[in-house]
């Protein structure tokens, strides 16, 4: 970012005492033209852990809010031997919303199971951030009929640990 912008963005937000914590206003787009793009709390880039213990690694999101990562899960329904899995995902922009909601599927890599999440990443008065989910869980079955019992539901909570 030029100096001066952002020296002159800085003293803007604490004039105005309205900018996200941790926010930092990122390089206008063009000469005379001012940019809303954020970079703060709830980009989701980073380790989360759930109340499990399992843990995910998400990428930094593109310009759509587009994510990807790895997924490391604690427990199974599976007897396979656990192993790390990636998942695909998206957000809402976080330069529009602070708290955004996003959601990700799990595309198991050692069972035939696919989970997909769903939340928003919260931001408490002291800048912690955390990721209310409910998940679907989709188990594989042998046939329609046992279809009724292939879905399991429940909910998450992850803190950023890194
Ligand atoms: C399987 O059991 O076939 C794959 C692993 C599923 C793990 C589930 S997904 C929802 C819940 N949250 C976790 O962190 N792990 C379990």
């Amino acid at each position: 970012m030029v100096p001066r912008v952002a020296a002159a963005a800085a003293l803007l937000c604490a004039f105005l005492g309205s900018c996200a914590r941790g926010s930092l206003v990122l390089p206008a787009d063009g000469p005379g033209r001012t940019s809303n793009k954020t970079e703060g709390p709830c980009t989701l880039a980073g380790t989360w852990v759930n109340e499990l213990g399992s843990q995910m690694v998400l990428s930094a999101s593109n310009a759509a809010g587009h994510f990807s990562g790895s997924y490391l899960t604690a427990v199974s329904a599976s007897e396979k031997p656990i192993r790390a899995s990636k998942l695909k995902g998206s957000h809402h922009q976080t330069n529009r919303r602070a708290q955004p909601t996003f959601g990700f599927t799990v595309q198991w890599a050692f069972s035939d199971s696919t989970t997909v999440f769903v939340g928003q990443c919260f931001v408490d008065a002291s800048g912690q951030e955390t990721l209310e989910t409910t998940w679907l869980l989709q188990e594989e079955v042998a046939s329609r009929a046992d279809a009724w019992k292939a879905t399991r539901i429940g909910k998450n909570v992850f803190h950023r640990v890194k």
